[in-house]
């Protein structure tokens, strides 16, 4: 069966490597053409040169999602550029841990400026062209740790559950405009973020979730009928 995401356009921001990666391919595989987003040129144009394989069109952006506007000119050279967008993925983070006294105050702050203000800003700009055209889809990456404080993740944390409140209230808002808002709250993924935290190590397909998983997740989501909504998901490992 032809998918029915053939022929959308999707912009994933973080999605030179890792799970956004992951979910760029599966896209491409899908016949989506896909805009990724991070601020390493170098990483970005190689991910763009493997996505074309899939005969998409892919392009790439270099800019850091914490900064209004850089956030406001690239969105819309890309809207431009891919002459529309169906899908917004708000994937782009950062994972840095560390006791809440030792952390200095300048890193805790580029936590929360990246991984919120990062994605609200650039829903801020993508919003509009869905509204516009009275349908669209949003996925937000929050994270188990979204859901749970620990030890060492208090930027972190705060991040993601701020996250998970800003895309439920924005659910709720524009379920309306026929516009999809999924929140994902997933567990330890294997990717330079999870191995470089400690919690996973390169190679550890048969134990720990892979960014595949991940990106199988969305797309499922996004095959949905439009009637229906993939609200929130969890995705854990089935090895405890
Ligand atoms: N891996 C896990 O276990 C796990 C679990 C739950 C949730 N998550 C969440 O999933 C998302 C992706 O994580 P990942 O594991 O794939 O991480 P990753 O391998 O470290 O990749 C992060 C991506 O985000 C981009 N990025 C980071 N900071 C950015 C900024 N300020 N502006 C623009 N792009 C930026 C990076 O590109 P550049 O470096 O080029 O900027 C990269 O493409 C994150 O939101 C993370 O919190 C991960």
């Amino acid at each position: 069966m032809m998918s029915s995401l053939k022929n959308k356009k999707a912009i994933i921001t973080g999605g030179s490597r890792g799970l956004g990666k992951a979910t760029a391919f599966a896209f491409a595989k899908a016949g989506v053409d896909v805009a990724i987003t991070g601020r390493k040129e170098s990483v970005l144009k190689a991910t763009v040169s493997e996505l074309e394989t899939f005969g998409v069109k892919a392009i790439y952006a270099v800019f850091d999602v914490g900064n209004y506007e850089e956030v406001k000119s690239n969105i819309k050279t890309i809207i431009d550029s891919l002459g529309g967008v169906d899908i917004l993925v708000n994937n782009a983070g950062i994972g840095s841990f560390g006791s809440f006294m030792d952390m200095p105050v300048e890193q805790w702050t580029q936590i929360i400026q990246t991984n919120l203000m990062g994605m609200y800003y650039v829903t801020k700009e993508v919003l509009p062209h869905l509204i516009a055209k009275n349908e669209g889809d949003i996925i937000n990456v929050s994270s188990t740790a979204g859901l749970t404080g620990n030890a060492t993740t208090s930027a972190y944390s705060a991040s993601k559950f701020a996250v998970i409140g800003m895309s439920e209230a924005l659910m709720k808002e524009v379920r309306k405009n026929n516009i999809r808002v999924v929140t994902l709250t997933p567990s330890t993924i294997e990717s330079d973020m999870s191995i470089e935290a400690g919690i996973a190590t390169k190679g550890s397909e048969d134990s720990v979730l892979q960014p595949d998983d991940f990106a199988e997740l969305i797309v499922a989501g996004l095959n949905l009928p439009r009637r229906a909504m993939l609200k929130s998901a969890a995705l854990w490992s089935t090895n405890p």
